[in-house]
């Protein structure tokens, strides 16, 4: 961790999906943001109680079951105000108390760490990516040496294509990637390793994309997720 960086970031692996829970701790004030609540939430309190944080935040990548299923227990312990994506709360269609809708682009402050939201559609119609310093938070958007399906409801190949077009090219390659589930040989992993080896990264063509993502990935690769060299993705 850099020693200006204002806050800590603690992952948690929880449930039978190899789901990947998150607290975004801001240092200054020991506030912290749980990205995702789902499967154990008193392991996501106890950890929050070891640190003396007090959880103020929940921020959704998405509505998906595995990602969401510890809200109302998370919420029955701490006031927290949710934060998700307004075409997502849309795609949900659930009434929450006290939920942030937001545009992509805007920012959340916890204490002195702010959070980018960023819109990453393409899972889902509001998949959103946290983006705090060097640290993305990508949820089912691009895990690494993978991405999420885009055959569920509300999933896009194109969207996905284009999503993961502009994060390849807009952001930092020293980017560290925070993925949502822990599917591959490493549980993060920086852009410019995701951009050599991750296959998805790979297409500038959207046919093929799509080929690759609807028809063959799935028949054809096994997790532990590892690298993928260019060219190699397909026949
Ligand atoms: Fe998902």
């Amino acid at each position: 961790m850099p020693p200006d960086q204002p806050y800590r970031i603690h992952a948690l692996e929880l449930g039978p999906m190899e789901n990947f829970i998150y607290l975004i701790e801001d240092l200054a004030t020991r506030r912290a943001a749980v990205v995702d609540p789902a499967w154990d939430v008193p392991a996501i309190l106890d950890l929050a109680r070891a640190r003396g944080m007090t959880v103020t935040d929940v921020l959704l990548t998405h509505s998906h079951h595995d990602h969401i299923n510890g809200i109302e227990e998370l919420l029955s312990s701490v006031d927290a105000q949710i934060h998700l994506l307004k075409p997502e709360a849309r795609f949900w269609g659930r009434c929450l108390d006290l939920p942030t809708l937001h545009h992509g682009g805007d920012r959340i402050a916890l204490g002195d760490t702010e959070i980018e939201i960023l819109h990453t559609p393409g899972h889902t119609p509001g998949s959103a990516c946290y983006r705090l310093g060097d640290d993305l938070i990508t949820g089912d958007t691009l895990f690494v040496y993978g991405c999420g399906r885009c055959d569920l409801r509300g999933g896009d190949p194109e969207q996905m294509f284009w999503t993961l077009k502009a994060m390849r090219e807009k952001l930092p390659e020293e980017t560290l990637i925070r993925p949502g589930h822990n599917y591959a040989v490493a549980e993060t992993s920086t852009l410019r390793e995701q951009i050599a080896g991750n296959p998805f990264l790979h297409f500038d063509d959207l046919q093929r994309f799509t080929q690759y993502r609807m028809h063959y990935h799935d028949k054809h690769r096994d997790a532990p997720y590892g690298p993928v060299r260019k060219g190699e993705e397909m026949p």
